[in-house]
Parts: C-alpha cells; structure tokens; sequence
C-alpha cells in the first residue's frame, strides 16, 4: 500500500505540474499559491531534486520589487477562480499579475531542507541566488506587518494567515464594513462541497479586504494604518521566527555576514513578539486584534507551532502538550486545526477543525526539534493513517478521518512523500 501511494503522490505532482510551477489542486485552485509551492518542493525533492528548485525559482518571478512575494502567481487569468487578477489590480507593481497579500513563510525553513539533503556545487549556487530573495521577503515581512517592531507579525487578510476561516478572525472581521460591496460571484463552491467551504460572512469580507488593498494601491503604510482587519497570528508569528532561523543558518552557509546580522536582531524581537501573544487565561498562544486591542480566548493548531519557532519556555511546555491530549480524547485523528471543545468547532469545515497535512509537518518538526518525540510521532502516525484511509484530499475530519475539500492534492502529497522519505 505505501509504494502504491508513493507512486501516486508522485504522478499527483506531475499531473498538477503546468510547466515549472505546481498548481495546488485541478479547478479549486488553477494558479501557483505561495505556501503550497513551498511544501511541493519538499515533495519534488525527494524524487526529483532539480524540478525542487525549479517550483522556489518560479514562485520568485512573482516576487515585487519591495521584496513582497505574493499568495498567489496568476500568469494568466481563468474564469473558473474567484477573485482573479483584476480583483486584485496589482499591475503598476509587477509586470506579472498577482494577489497583493503574502502567505506563511515556509519557504527559507524547506530550503535549508532541501539543500541538507545534498549539498553541491550546484545547490550551493542555487543558494546563493535564492537567499537574497528570501531575506528582502523576511524584510518586507518585518517592515511591513509588524511597523511598531512589537515582535509579532500582524496580517491584513484571514488568506494571508493560510488559514482562511478560523473562527478566530470572525470578531475582527465584524470591523469589515460590507455596505458598498458590489455583487460577485463565488467560484469555490462550483468546486467544491459548500459545507467544507467558508461562509457568506467570511467570503464577503474576504473579497471587501482585497478591494480596500485594490484601492491603496497596495500601499503598506496606508494598509498597516488603515486595514479594517489587522490581527497578530501566532501561525505567521511562529513561521517567519523559524524561517529567520533557518535562513540564518544559509545566510552562514554562503558567507553573507551582513545578512546573517539582521536575521540575529529580527530572531530576538520575535521571541519577544511571540512571549506578548501568550495568554495566561487559556493558558495558550493566541492572536491579538491590534484594533480592537483584544486578545483572542480560542485556541488553535497554531497554539501548538511555538515549538517549531524554537522558543516555548519551559514552564509553558505542560500547557500546551496537555491542550494535544484534551483534543485527542474528542478527536481520533490530531491534530484538529481548532479547538474541538469550543463551541465554533466544525469538523469539515476547512479551518475550523479540520487536520491538515502540512499544520500536522509543521507541528511534528517543531515537537520533534524540541526533544518531544512521542508526540511527534503520534501526530506523523495520524497523518500517515489519515492518508491511508481518505487519499490525497485537501484536509481530513479529526473525528471520522473522511477526506474533505478538493482530491489529488499537491501538498499532501508532497507531505507524504517527505514523510515516506524520512523512515
Ligand atoms: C481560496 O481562494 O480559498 C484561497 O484560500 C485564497 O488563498
């Protein structure tokens, strides 16, 4: 059964392949989305370490001259998404249609992966193109969405956090002032069960947001100032703290001392960042809302990933390992992307309960980094299983383990072969 799977992981990544760039799943998502790519190249590179390379090289022709690399890479427009090029109206800033908002910073995190796995001269001169890249988006990322260096990374759009819909945005997104929205017509849910999709409320103030970015021309002072959503999450947090650290590593790697110095300062202000979104009510990490000053009382998969930033204090490490047991006497397969307590948690409903492979990694790598190698391996053994049973979907029920969203998708794939290639 493995190799079967392995060799359809394989041709998942071929047949989503459009000729350099991976697409995340055929009709859902017809473009090159920013994280996926990332998590593909983890995939390509255990079967074919050049095609790797080639996914990072062209998600970075997307890249804005400010050193913004955006979500989504459009190349061209297709009438089957929602909201496409024109929504967005990035054109006066790259010569290449994208979306104007970022996403989780994997990127520097699997690069290092990827080059450790065989160091060349090749990969070496890879390298040495990739990691000035890397470090302008880092800085765009500490400029842009954390402006009073507080620490922690604040966003602009639910999209941005890769987790679109977690019940965590929905008090912040109450501020999305909807009066002026003009009709539009969803195109995800042509795909797609509508029951394991975002909500009218979410959707409509998703699409608000990008036309208040549309309308600033994407100015990031007026976005940081005047965004109706600007929330600190734990995840992006998390992500880029780790991602400074690996990136680091390659700055290192390929004699930038320079670079390397700036990573060192932006680590220590976002361990700082970080320990501010701590609550002691939940006894977790939560997002804050910088408008409203309100920190949020929910817990997520994202309250677990402080251990893939590196910086849990010791006296935390209790808390958080004991809200993985609770959610795994609820659930049979961890770790569910929301709370499965909380009264918000909807099992099949994207990032309201669902386990994701990738979250499942990136927590797994963090746990097992940090010396909590039980937990590490229960949460890779449910991923496997989880696989297993439902195929490649997009997500998977904690409860039932039934696949939910769209099939044959790249990123599982790509997690399992990355999982496969480890044993
Ligand atoms: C979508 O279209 O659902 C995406 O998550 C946006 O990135």
């Amino acid at each position: 059964m493995t190799t079967d799977l392995t060799k359809e992981a394989h041709s998942i990544l071929r047949s989503n392949d459009r000729g350099g760039y991976t697409i995340p799943t055929k009709g859902l998502y017809p473009f090159q989305w920013n994280w996926d790519s990332a998590f593909v190249a983890l995939g390509f590179a255990t079967f074919d370490e050049g095609r790797a390379w080639q996914e990072i090289e062209s998600l970075f022709e997307g890249q804005w001259e400010n050193g913004f690399l955006p979500h989504i890479v459009f190349r061209k427009d297709d009438p089957t998404y929602f909201p496409g090029p024109k929504e967005w109206g990035t054109a006066r800033h790259h010569w290449m249609p994208t979306s104007g908002i970022s996403q989780p910073p994997v990127l520097a995190t699997i690069i290092r992966n990827l080059y450790e796995r065989n160091k060349t001269d090749s990969s070496l001169l890879k390298l040495r193109q990739i990691v000035p890249k890397i470090f302008k988006w880092h800085n765009w990322y500490h400029k842009n969405r954390d402006p009073h260096a507080k620490g922690f990374i604040a966003t602009a759009h639910p999209w941005e956090t890769g987790r679109d819909n977690l019940p965590d945005w929905d008090e912040p997104l109450n501020n999305v002032d909807i009066s002026d929205l003009e009709p539009y017509v969803r195109r995800d849910i042509a795909h797609v069960n509508q029951e394991m999709r975002p909500q009218k409320f979410d959707y409509d103030r998703y699409v608000r947001l990008v036309h208040f970015g549309r309308d600033c021309s994407w100015n990031d002072h007026t976005i940081a100032q005047q965004n109706p959503f600007w929330v600190a999450d734990v995840g992006l947090t998390c992500i880029l703290l780790r991602a400074d650290r690996d990136l680091k590593i390659l700055t290192e790697e390929i004699g930038a001392v320079d670079l390397s110095k700036h990573l060192s300062a932006w680590i220590d202000k976002g361990e700082e960042g970080l320990d501010r979104l701590w609550h002691d009510g939940v006894l977790g990490y939560t997002s804050f809302d910088c408008r409203s000053g309100r920190h949020s009382n929910m817990l997520n998969a994202g309250t677990i990933l402080p251990f893939y930033a590196g910086c849990v204090p010791s006296q935390r490490v209790d808390a958080l390992l004991s809200h993985m047991e609770r959610w795994w006497k609820r659930c049979r397969f961890g770790i569910p992307s929301f709370d499965p307590d909380h009264t918000l948690f909807d099992s099949i409903r994207y990032w309201r309960g669902p386990v994701w492979a990738v979250m499942n990694w990136l927590i797994a790598r963090g746990l097992e980094d940090e010396g909590y190698e039980d937990y590490s391996k229960r949460i890779i053994d449910n991923t496997v299983a989880l696989i297993e049973g439902a195929g490649f979907r997009e997500n998977f029920c904690p409860a039932t383990g039934i696949g939910c969203g769209g099939h044959d998708f790249s990123w599982t794939a790509a997690i399992w072969l990355d999982l496969q290639a480890r044993k």
